[in-house]
């Protein structure tokens, strides 16, 4: 399923099962049930939560923050829901963070989902949806996702999106109480490989922040209001050079 509807500026990423979106201050009693849902399933493998995280307060906090580095254009953190059940429970999240236009077009991505909802495709499948908007609609040039090795979940998860190992990176992150050591890997959108779409990306100028970077807010130029539902990818044109390495660290044969 390939759709992008529209709630106001803020998009919404449908897919088969699922329904992404930035969270409003009327989701905080989700989050925060989320937060509590999870604390113990994620705290191996994601960065430690604020002293307060499981109260609605935090919750609410997380909500005003999120819209607030949505507006600025630097981080787009969608929650997932049932799209059956469109303002029930959160199932996970994917962040889009760190995101920087102009000559680098980068992002960082970041993950999680309900310990009860694993092992049903869901995060491949919003991933790929998320990941579709990054490249089109945000029209960035790379995605930056870093993971513990023995995270095999994700991974998997990193190796089914096409992600390829460029590092590894020693005591990298400060996860459940110790730095942990992390790969570094990497998704790029071969359409920007070409200069010219490049540069009809954005100015093509330094690392940017001002008017470029708040085009990261909706993924269109300024003037043109909310973006509109965007072309799709297939997503075998994000394969990877056949050279490059994957995720085990042996070069890929084709
Ligand atoms: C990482 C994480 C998001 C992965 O969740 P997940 O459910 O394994 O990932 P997916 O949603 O892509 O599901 C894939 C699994 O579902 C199975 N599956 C079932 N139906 C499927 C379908 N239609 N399509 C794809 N996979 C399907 C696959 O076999 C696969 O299992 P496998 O990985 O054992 O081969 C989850 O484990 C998590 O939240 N972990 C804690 C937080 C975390 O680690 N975050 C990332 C930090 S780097």
């Amino acid at each position: 399923m390939r759709e992008q509807a529209e709630a106001g500026c803020v998009p919404r990423l449908l897919t088969a099962r699922l329904i992404l979106t930035v969270p409003e201050e009327a989701d905080a009693e989700a989050l925060q049930a989320y937060a509590q849902r999870n604390e113990a399933a994620h705290r191996d493998w994601s960065p430690p939560p604020a002293p307060d995280a499981l109260t609605l307060a935090s919750a609410v906090r997380r909500i005003r923050d999120a819209r607030r580095q949505f507006e600025a254009g630097s981080h787009m953190r969608f929650w997932l829901r049932w799209r059956h059940d469109p303002k029930g429970l959160f199932v996970g999240a994917i962040t889009l963070s760190a995101i920087e236009l102009g000559a680098f077009r980068c992002a960082r991505v970041g993950y999680s989902l309900d310990h009860a909802c694993q092992g049903q495709g869901l995060m491949t499948e919003a991933l790929r949806a998320v990941v579709r908007h990054a490249f089109e609609s945000l029209r960035l040039h790379r995605l930056e996702a870093s993971v513990i090795p023995t995270n095999e979940r994700s991974v998997r998860v990193l190796e089914r999106m096409g992600f390829v190992v460029e590092g590894y990176a020693r005591k990298y992150l400060f996860i459940n109480g110790q730095l942990r050591d992390h790969l570094l890997t990497s998704l790029s959108n071969p359409e920007l490989e070409d200069p010219e779409r490049f540069r009809q990306a954005g100015s093509g100028g330094a690392r940017s922040s001002g008017p470029d970077q708040a085009r990261a807010r909706t993924g269109r130029p300024e003037t043109s209001g909310c973006p509109e539902a965007s072309g799709c990818l297939e997503t075998g044109s994000w394969a990877q050079p056949a050279d490059s390495p994957a995720l085990d660290g042996t070069r890929r044969t084709q």
